[in-house]
């Protein structure tokens, strides 16, 4: 049987994110537990805020047309969100929104979200951990029909979380990650 085939998102751009560093804290995790991991940046992928004159005039920009097929090669989804005022940033709602404008032959819209399972995780420097990210998050992704795993990671004080190494030293946020990587593995295998 081939791998199971896991993507992961980090939500930031920023050079020495917290959640970029999370993301890869993840990918490591997966791929110790077995998963064919892509680990990507939003860089490679950027887009213009969401117009629907654009979108009429030009059509989905390719750069969402690439995203929505690089989600769709894979079992399940990794998006690391920060959380800005109490919310997703909006370079993560922005890309949720053109990904889900897409249409590929033979496929309804919105297709690659039913498809798939998504996991949630977010790295903030209050206690909360961007908890309230998470939350605004699960709702879009469940207005998408995604399916999204019950657990989740919110990562409190992250600048303090990690080592030299980036590694995160916290037993118990250890402990959430790999929860968060074994449930995101067992429902992933079940759409395999
Ligand atoms: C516009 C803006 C709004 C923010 N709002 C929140 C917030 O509501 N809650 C929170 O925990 N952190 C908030 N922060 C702080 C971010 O969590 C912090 O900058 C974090 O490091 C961003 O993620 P990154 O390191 O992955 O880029 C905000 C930051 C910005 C720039």
């Amino acid at each position: 049987m081939s791998a199971l085939k896991i993507l992961v998102i980090p939500g930031s751009l920023r050079t020495g994110s917290l959640n970029a560093k999370l993301a890869a804290v993840a990918a490591h995790e997966l791929a110790r537990a077995g998963a064919d991991v892509t680990r990507i940046s939003l860089t490679d992928f950027a887009l213009p805020i969401y117009d629907g004159d654009l979108q009429a005039k030009s059509g989905v920009p390719k750069n969402a047309v690439n995203l929505k097929r690089m989600i769709g090669a894979h079992h399940g989804v990794l998006i690391v969100t920060p959380e800005y005022n109490s919310s997703v940033p909006a370079l993560v709602k922005n890309t949720i929104d053109w990904v889900s404008r897409v249409q590929d032959p033979h496929e309804s819209r919105g297709q690659v979200f039913r498809d798939r399972v998504f996991a949630i995780a977010a790295a903030s420097g209050n206690r909360l951990g961007g908890t309230r990210a998470l939350a605004a998050l699960r709702l879009i992704l469940a207005a998408c029909h995604a399916t999204v795993i019950p657990n989740q990671l919110a990562l409190s004080f992250a600048e303090h979380a990690y080592d030299d190494m980036d590694h995160l030293k916290h037993q118990a946020d250890i402990d959430a990650m790999q929860a968060l990587v074994r449930q995101l593995i067992d429902f992933s295998q079940r759409i395999m």
